[in-house]
């Protein structure tokens, strides 16, 4: 058995912040960020968490598929910025959404997190644990961004997106591949905000991101074709067969230096990055709703799905749409 799409949904906060805006705040400009990202606009929350985001995307995903919440087995929220340590915000859209029957938890793998929740679904079907989920992946790192920081605050945007699986005997996920190297972790880290400790007379820590953006993309650009190849060589697919290449939306010269490493063309790689900046784990379902909003994926169609982001950690899906 595997894991099939059957129903995607995506939702991101109202209020837009263009480059011009946050050039208001920071020294920056739409030319530097533009052309260093390929991001124009982002969404930023002004109240809702992302437990909320988390549910509106699932309910539209839930109607998408025709799934009633209360068929669902699992749900598995991949997010960096949760509302709370505990209880988990998958707790939290459980309980929103009346999926009664579901167990739920959180996975931290950042930008990844949405295809780690995929895999670990993955492997649920396949040893016929479980044979309905529900995949998000959700975000407001503006809670966690540093708005004096001009090298990070031009680069994140909230959002969500779900997917909603069914345990199926043909297409689905063919294959993936998933990896980490916590030695690299310093790259990219957020830590725990705290108010430090009265034993030990430490102070509070603001918890802000923090990102060597130069070795991040070095990173993303060896791995992402690394685990494309590695997932062809497994299934013995080749390149002329995948319709598209959905990438995590971190930087589009991180997707043009990927294709052109792979010899592929960006046509193959489909875009949402001007409109959403990077909205971490959020950013492949939002993408893949655009994509069939737009009727650009018909059944049969094989995808490779990939993603990569703090840890580090990195994964890929070759699937049949
Ligand atoms: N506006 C204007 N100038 C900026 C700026 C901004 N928003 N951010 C940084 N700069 C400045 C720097 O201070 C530096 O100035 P200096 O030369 O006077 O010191 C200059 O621009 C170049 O900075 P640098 O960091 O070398 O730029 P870059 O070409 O590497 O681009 C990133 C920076 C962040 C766009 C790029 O490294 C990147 O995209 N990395 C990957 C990040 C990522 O995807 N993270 C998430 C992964 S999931």
């Amino acid at each position: 058995m595997t894991a099939k799409i059957a129903g995607i949904g995506a939702y991101v906060p109202e209020r837009i912040v263009t480059n011009d805006d946050l050039a208001k705040i920071v020294e920056t400009s739409d030319e530097w960020i533009y052309s260093r990202t390929g991001i124009r606009e982002r969404h930023i929350s002004t109240g809702e968490g992302t437990k909320e985001l988390a549910t509106e995307a699932a309910r539209r995903a839930l109607l998408a598929s025709g799934v009633r919440p209360e068929d669902l087995d699992l749900i598995i929220l991949g997010t960096s910025s949760p509302d709370h340590n505990f209880p988990s915000d998958a707790c939290g859209v459980q309980a929103a959404l009346g999926a009664v029957n579901a167990v739920a938890f959180d996975i931290s793998a950042a930008c990844a997190g949405f295809i780690f929740a995929m895999n670990i679904v993955q492997g649920f079907f396949m040893a016929g644990v479980y044979k309905t989920a529900l995949i998000i992946g959700a975000e407001t790192l503006s809670k966690v961004t540093d708005w004096g920081d001009r090298s990070t605050c031009v680069l994140f945007g909230d959002g969500a997106g779900a997917a909603v699986l069914k345990s199926s005997e043909d297409g689905g996920i063919l294959d993936m591949v998933m990896g980490a190297d916590g030695t690299k972790g310093s790259a990219l880290s957020c830590t725990s905000r705290t108010l430090g400790n009265f034993l030990l007379g430490t102070a509070p820590q603001t918890g802000f991101m923090a990102m060597d953006g130069q070795e991040v993309f070095r990173f993303a650009v060896r791995k992402i074709p690394e685990s494309v190849e590695l997932l062809l060589k497994k299934t013995g697919i080749s390149r002329q067969e995948i319709k598209y290449y959905v990438l995590h939306q971190a930087n589009e010269r991180i997707i043009e230096a990927a294709a052109k490493r792979l010899g592929e063309p960006m046509k193959k790689f489909p875009t949402s990055i001007a409109r959403y900046g990077n909205t971490s784990s959020a950013s492949i379902p939002l993408l893949l709703n655009e994509m069939q909003g737009r009727g650009m994926l018909e059944k049969g169609d094989t995808l490779i799905l990939s993603g990569f982001g703090a840890g580090m950690t990195w994964g890929a899906v070759l699937l049949e749409w």
